[in-house]
């Protein structure tokens, strides 16, 4: 009863009664644990924050009010920022704070840092970033321009979220690895383990369609008119790439572990994280830019195909190399890396 009368304060134009008893689930997001990471960072509440950087917050958190499908928020000839229905904090949990959840209070420094990035060969600034992700993330056919005031007030929030970093031996510019950055890793042999997409699929849907696959597959819980879905899809048209980090099992699994499933991070296997990852990533999913990565020639001379990550099945695939897409999918990473890595210093003259 109390649920149901919070929901209602909550969202007051919409109609149907117990909503949160739908999914069992009353809209609970992952939050950054602010004591936790008082000694370098400063969790401040977005409302004392400048009107630009509210906006900011408002696109990357509440994305499907304001730049999805049914948003608010459009581009001058109406066509919206973003076709699907996950916000960007699916991914980056609120809205980038928390660490391990893909956050970005590191990302201001790292770009003014970074040389370039492998997958695409160009090198990239913080705009660049954000425009790979409408991209790969958000299967975005068109993309904002630098100057455009949705890119502008994204960035000034992910700035304003970086200047909460206190630590001074954290701060910038250049890549400084804060605690929390980068990409869980599910287990510290995960190249020599291999996933089992069947498996996968009857842990998920024990222990994670409840909230995921409530609306068919994979698609999520999501209501027109909420600010954000309150279950992201993970895979059809509204989930991420195969040009998408998490595309790569590794990295999924990870972040599953890490997690999910809500309110009981960390109680997975790291087996049976790797096995729902790769179920996941077994799913139809739209190209993105998966098609253009891995697909140069870098300035060493040494063809991209070699250096894509081991169980991304990401982009084009060097001429001699004996691994099958299920290889690369299931896994093991192991053999194929090192194959790779020998082919490089073949290449190299190395041996
Ligand atoms: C209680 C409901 C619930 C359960 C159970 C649950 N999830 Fe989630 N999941 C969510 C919500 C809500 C989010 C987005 C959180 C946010 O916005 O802060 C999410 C986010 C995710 C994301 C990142 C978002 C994206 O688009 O990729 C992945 C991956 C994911 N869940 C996988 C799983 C897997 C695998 C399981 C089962 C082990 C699982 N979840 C169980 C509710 C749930
Ligand atoms: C399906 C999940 C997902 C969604 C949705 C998503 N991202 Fe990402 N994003 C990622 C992952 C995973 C990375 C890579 C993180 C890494 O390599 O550490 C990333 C990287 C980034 C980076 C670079 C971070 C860094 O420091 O390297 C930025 C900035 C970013 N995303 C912004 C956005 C914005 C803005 C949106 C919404 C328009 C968005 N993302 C939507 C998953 C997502």
């Amino acid at each position: 009863m109390k649920k149901t009368a919070m929901l209602a304060c909550a969202l007051p134009l919409l109609a149907p009664l117990a909503l949160a008893d739908n999914l069992g689930f009353d809209g609970k997001i992952v939050e950054p644990d602010c004591d936790a990471m008082g000694a370098w960072f400063n969790c401040r509440k977005i409302g004392t924050a400048p009107a630009d950087v509210r906006r900011g917050y408002e696109y990357i958190h509440h994305t499907s009010k304001t730049l999805g499908p049914d948003g608010n928020k459009k581009y001058p000839d109406g066509t919206p920022y973003s076709t699907t229905t996950i916000a960007c904090s699916s991914c980056h949990f609120t809205g980038g704070h928390v660490p391990f959840g893909t956050p970005m209070y590191q990302s201001p420094a790292k770009y003014a840092g970074l040389p370039y990035f492998r997958p695409l060969n160009y090198r990239r600034d913080l705009e660049d970033s954000i425009l790979d992700c409408f991209r790969n993330c958000m299967n975005a056919d068109r993309t904002p321009t630098k100057t455009d005031p949705v890119m502008r007030d994204m960035v000034a929030y992910i700035r304003w979220l970086s200047d909460g970093v206190t630590d001074p031996n954290m701060q910038g510019p250049g890549w400084i690895n804060l605690p929390g950055n980068g990409l869980p890793v599910v287990d510290p042999d995960v190249a020599n383990m291999s996933g089992d997409p069947l498996a996968g699929r009857g842990l998920f849907n024990a222990e994670c369609a409840t909230c995921h696959s409530k609306d068919g597959p994979g698609r999520g819980e999501y209501r027109r008119g909420e600010n954000r879905p309150r279950v992201p899809a993970l895979w059809g048209k509204d989930g991420y790439s195969r040009g998408a980090a998490f595309y790569n099992s590794q990295n999924l699994a990870g972040y599953i572990k890490e997690h999910m499933p809500l309110g009981d991070p960390l109680t997975l296997s790291a087996q049976d994280a790797l096995d729902m990852a790769v179920y996941i990533n077994d799913q139809p999913r739209p190209a993105g830019m998966a098609d253009q990565m891995f697909c140069h020639t870098e300035t060493d001379g040494i063809p991209g195909p070699l250096r894509k990550p081991a169980s991304w099945l990401v982009g084009c695939t060097y001429p001699s190399e004996p691994f099958t897409d299920q290889d690369i999918l299931y896994g093991p990473g192991a053999p194929s890396a090192a194959w790779r890595n020998a082919e490089i210093n073949r290449l190299k003259g190395l041996n």
